[in-house]
């Protein structure tokens, strides 16, 4: 038996007797809206990508098995996006608010010569999607301070020598309820499952099988709306990589192809509303979504992680 996500009026599991809504859930209700700070500008000497000014990327064919030469630069940006996440996270705690951490992380990308990949990308307003709680993915940073309880995805993404490497993680922020760490906990295993089925010969959905398979058995949903992606010299190309069983997606998978695999993991319900912001995606009945991204490289046998720190 595992620890079941409270609901609102189930007694608290700390013991307190209280309800869990008016105890540890208690300052953690809706996520809403907060105030945008101004837009980070970023230094004229940083290399950009094609939307940094327009808002649009610009797209063409590129192709799904990258040149030993890009998959080099892939590594860079990779292990440089890790290492920014990895320090974005080691920020997070009560009472930081989101758009502190957006400012670590554009700072941090800008000084080891990258450009913060979701700035301007299809018009998002800042450098780092932080989603907290019901929110799946694409969180706009903002004033809202990160509450005990609360769990926080950061997804950082960098380029840097003309590619881009993207990566997330789910923390708790203080004491968080045996309901989420399980969440936390199982959505890990989602990603390492899903990247251990990557593997030359076989179709791309292999790892949405791999994924459903795990988070089904475990009471959880998989998020359907987003999915991984082809990336590269584009933060998306159109290889698409759900993290739920598709027939369809009979891409066969061949060593030097590069892509993320992100599932969305959902303690109730997979399906999703959008905020009148246009980017922040949250589930439909509030339950709360963990989430782990790594960008990667198909090899002979398997898989190389990119997204990786490198000390
Ligand atoms: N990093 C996200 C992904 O995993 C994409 C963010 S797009 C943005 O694909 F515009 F919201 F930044
Ligand atoms: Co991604
Ligand atoms: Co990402």
């Amino acid at each position: 038996m595992v620890a079941p996500v409270l609901k609102p009026n189930d007694p608290c599991w700390c013991g307190s007797g209280s309800k869990f809504k008016r105890c540890h859930r208690a300052s953690t209700e809706r996520v809403r809206p907060g105030r945008l700070s101004p837009t980070r500008p970023v230094p004229a000497h940083i290399p950009r990508p094609s939307y940094a000014e327009t808002g649009i990327p610009k797209d063409w064919d590129e192709p799904l098995v990258k040149s030993p030469e890009v998959i080099e630069r892939m590594r860079r940006a990779g292990r440089a996006a890790a290492e920014v996440l990895r320090d974005a996270a080691a920020l997070v705690k009560p009472g930081i608010t989101t758009d502190e951490l957006d400012a670590f992380v554009h700072d941090e990308c800008i000084r080891r010569g990258g450009y913060p990949s979701p700035l301007n990308y299809r018009g998002f307003p800042k450098s780092l999607c932080t989603s907290v709680n019901e929110v799946i993915c694409h969180g706009i940073p903002d004033n809202r301070r990160l509450e005990d309880g609360d769990i926080v995805n950061l997804d950082v993404t960098i380029f840097l020598d003309g590619v881009h490497g993207d990566t997330n993680l789910t923390v708790p922020v203080g004491t968080v309820d045996p309901g989420s760490l399980r969440l936390i906990e199982v959505t890990r295993e989602c990603t390492a499952l899903g990247i251990a089925a990557v593997r030359p010969g076989q179709p791309v959905n292999a790892i949405g099988r791999a994924i459903q398979t795990h988070a089904e058995a475990n009471g959880f949903e998989v998020v359907r709306a987003f999915i991984g992606h082809g990336i590269g010299e584009q933060f998306h190309t159109n290889l698409q990589i759900p993290h739920y069983y598709e027939r369809r997606a009979r891409t066969v998978m061949e060593p030097g192809m590069t892509f993320t695999v992100e599932p969305m993991i959902s303690a109730g319900s997979w399906d999703h509303d959008i905020w009148d912001d246009d980017w922040t995606a949250v589930t439909v009945d509030n339950s709360r979504v963990a989430q782990f991204e790594h960008t990667l490289v198909v090899t002979d046998d398997g898989a190389e992680i990119l997204t990786l720190p490198g000390d």
